[in-house]
């Protein structure tokens, strides 16, 4: 399980990156496309089973103890935050047609990730 979070990562970040490019060529245009939505979606996707793979893993460890306060309670906070963001970023885009607003919520979902991963996770 940890694994299978810690690989998850690297897909939610190549969804993150697919999803700002979208978004950031259907702003460039001023047209809200349909492959900009569907990779908007995929990336809340991602995240959102992420979220899922993590709270197993939350429980299997059983990190309600507290032991490591950061990883027991700011990261799961600050993750769900993160996923908050991003579906509704991608689901407002979709319904406005506003491709702005989905890439403001990517922004702002990766900057929250940033914040909300341990500081020793991020050498390779
Ligand atoms: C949804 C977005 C999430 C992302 C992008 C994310 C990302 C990460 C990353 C990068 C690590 C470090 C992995 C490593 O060093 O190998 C980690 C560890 C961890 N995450 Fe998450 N996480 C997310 C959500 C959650 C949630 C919702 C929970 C719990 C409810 C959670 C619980 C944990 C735990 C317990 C660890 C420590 C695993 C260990 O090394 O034993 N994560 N997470």
């Amino acid at each position: 399980m940890v694994t299978l979070h810690s690989l998850l990562r690297w897909l939610v970040l190549l969804g993150a990156i697919a999803a700002l490019v979208g978004y950031g060529r259907a702003v460039a245009r001023s047209r809200m496309d349909d492959l900009a939505a569907r990779l908007g979606s995929v990336y809340a996707m991602l995240l959102g089973l992420q979220f899922l793979v993590g709270v197993v893993l939350w429980l299997v460890q059983g990190r309600w103890d507290g032991d490591n306060f950061f990883l027991s309670f700011i990261h799961p906070l600050l993750m769900l935050g993160a996923v908050g963001l991003a579906s509704a970023g991608a689901a407002r885009a979709r319904r406005s047609g506003n491709a702005v607003i989905g890439l403001v919520a990517v922004i702002a979902s990766v900057v929250v990730i940033v914040i909300a991963v341990p500081s020793g996770s991020w050498t390779l």
